[in-house]
């Protein structure tokens, strides 16, 4: 039998470790299946995405810069990447793609399941805006978090997210520099680009409430500064985003083939390997 063609499309994606957590769910599987990466900039992804259809494809997962393009592209969405506006799972079904977005539920499954969090009434700090953000505040909303703060460094982007969720009793948008003066919340979510992009956050301690979850969708070397300052700040549950990677990795595999794979082994496994890489769990 055929492998079947699954790919990674986006840039840089040099580092991504999807490749490998696809294969080690093939094995524990017994599923056949090719995994590859394929750097693409915005403008090579409509003839890119195109010829890998063509060639057999049968899914892929869509990361940046490429998730609102590929939300675009799609002809049937399902819920998640509706509600999300970005997508980041593409399954073909009779010639045409299905877009979804499983980055939300992979967090939603990490904090649950692996940490046995409750996600219930926690007041809720979201920074960022961008891709990332989009993918988790759907499926943090299910959760049952009370409410979601959106702070973005361009304020207009957190605007349009939540303008996107339609539910102003729960998705409340503030400024990045009022951040000293917005009070304390349950559950800080760290969904930007600083620490893989070498910036910092420069967070007050006062945004931490008692016994407050602390996340980042970082992991590796990007999330050590987020982590710190968590720590620092009294946060009793601290976690970064490589168990999210490997479970928004099951969702997928889940999309594509019906099943969704043990995910421990693979998770040990990277976190056994340290921190050398320096990447987003939704990539
Ligand atoms: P992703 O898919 O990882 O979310 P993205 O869509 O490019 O990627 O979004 C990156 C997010 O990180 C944005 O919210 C960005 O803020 P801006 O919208 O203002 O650009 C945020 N970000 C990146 N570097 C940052 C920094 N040094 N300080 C604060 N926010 C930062």
């Amino acid at each position: 039998m055929k492998a079947k063609s699954f790919a990674l499309f986006g840039q840089p994606i040099a580092q991504s470790l999807s490749p490998r957590i696809h294969a080690e769910f093939a094995r524990a599987t017994g599923i056949m299946l090719d995994y590859r990466l394929i750097p693409t900039t915005a403008a090579e992804f409509g003839q890119r995405l195109e010829r890998f259809a063509a060639d057999g494809g049968t899914g892929a997962n869509i990361t940046q810069p490429l998730k609102e393009l590929a939300y675009a592209s799609c002809s049937t969405l399902a819920p998640a990447a509706h509600r999300a506006g970005v997508v980041n799972t593409l399954t073909r079904n009779a010639d045409a793609w299905v877009g979804d977005n499983t980055d939300g539920a992979g967090l939603v499954h990490d904090l649950a399941e692996r940490h046995g969090l409750d996600l219930r009434g926690r007041r809720t700090l979201i920074l960022g805006a961008g891709g990332a953000a989009a993918g988790i505040l759907p499926a943090l909303l299910d959760a049952g978090i009370d409410s979601a703060t959106l702070v973005n460094r361009t304020a207009a982007k957190a605007e349009r997210l939540s303008e996107r969720h339609g539910d102003p009793a729960r998705v409340h948008v503030r400024y990045w520099q009022d951040v000293s003066n917005i009070g304390s919340f349950d559950c800080v979510i760290d969904a930007t680009s600083a620490g893989h992009v070498g910036g910092a956050l420069d967070l007050p301690f006062s945004i931490a409430g008692t016994r407050a979850l602390a996340v980042t969708l970082s992991y590796g070397a990007a999330a050590a500064r987020f982590l710190g300052w968590a720590r620092a700040a009294g946060c009793t549950d601290v976690h970064d985003g490589l168990g999210m990677l490997v479970e928004q990795a099951a969702e997928s595999f889940r999309l594509w083939h019906g099943v969704r794979p043990a995910t421990e082994t693979v998770y040990a496994a990277l976190r056994a390997d340290g921190g050398d890489a320096a990447l987003l769990a939704t990539d």
